[in-house]
């Protein structure tokens, strides 16, 4: 029997955000959830484009959250006439919302409701280990990995093209951005492999870059100055790290 976890507790903060009482932050932008997604996410990671004719295309993301990010690749994927055949979405999550929970989080984007409807008719039950879910006919398929993202990235093997990290914010949640992790993501990393996050603080830059990873800055969402991407094995930090905003 897989031990049960400390699910997440569903409270808003005053604007109707999603926020964590345990970590005391949000778990999207203000300005938009799906909006973030799209701009940090995907286009940081140059997606849909990278995983065009792609037979497979591997995405690992720190914090599932309400699975926003996840909801918001897929819908992108299956509007992409150019798609990956197989997209691999591996997601590490700690503290998961309850399908009840997410019921009420996904109601904010009617974009994404049937896709959101589809994720929450096989969601897990919230035990501790690996919840591999087939979506789509088996080309999208979801692996939630239940459990702290360090303690799960030396269990599981993966070979991984796009790093989604969206901790909370370093400041309270210094484990989901340590070095440890980020050598961890490292070990999955295929050569060249790409990460986006909202975050550019300096402690998080200085382990992405002990990692191999070359981050720079760029345009950040709405009134987030500046985001970071990066990408594994890249030797001068001056290479071509700029994606275009293609989703
Ligand atoms: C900002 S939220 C992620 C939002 C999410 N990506 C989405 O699209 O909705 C951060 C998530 O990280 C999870 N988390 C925090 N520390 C963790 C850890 N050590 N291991 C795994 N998940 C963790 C939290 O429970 C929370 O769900």
């Amino acid at each position: 029997m897989l031990p049960r976890l400390l699910p997440a507790h569903l409270t808003r903060d005053t604007d109707g955000t999603p926020i964590s009482q345990l970590y005391g932050d949000i778990y999207h932008s203000a300005s938009g959830g799906h909006a973030q997604a799209q701009h940090v996410f995907l286009a940081g990671n140059g997606l849909p484009g990278r995983w065009q004719g792609r037979k497979l295309f591997v995405i690992l993301e720190t914090g599932f959250g309400l699975g926003l990010n996840f909801l918001a690749t897929w819908l992108a994927w299956q509007n992409d006439p150019d798609r990956c055949q197989v997209l691999h979405f591996v997601s590490l999550e700690k503290h998961p919302f309850t399908a009840d929970d997410l019921a009420q989080l996904h109601a904010a984007w009617p974009e994404l409701a049937p896709l959101a409807q589809e994720l929450r008719r096989h969601w897990p039950p919230l035990l501790a280990g690996e919840h591999r879910i087939e979506l789509a006919q088996g080309r999208v398929v979801l692996r939630l990995v239940f459990g702290d993202a360090l303690d799960a990235l030396s269990r599981f093997d993966a070979a991984v093209d796009a790093f989604y990290l969206d901790g909370f914010s370093p400041a309270r949640n210094p484990e989901l951005w340590s070095p440890a992790l980020c050598r961890a993501l490292a070990s999955h990393a295929v050569p060249g492999a790409t990460l986006a996050t909202w975050s550019v603080a300096g402690s998080v830059r200085q382990a992405l870059s002990a990692a191999h990873f070359a981050v720079e800055k760029c345009p950040g969402f709405a009134s987030k100055r500046q985001m970071l991407v990066g990408r594994y094995g890249t030797q001068s930090p001056n290479s071509k790290l700029h994606f275009t905003d293609q989703a």
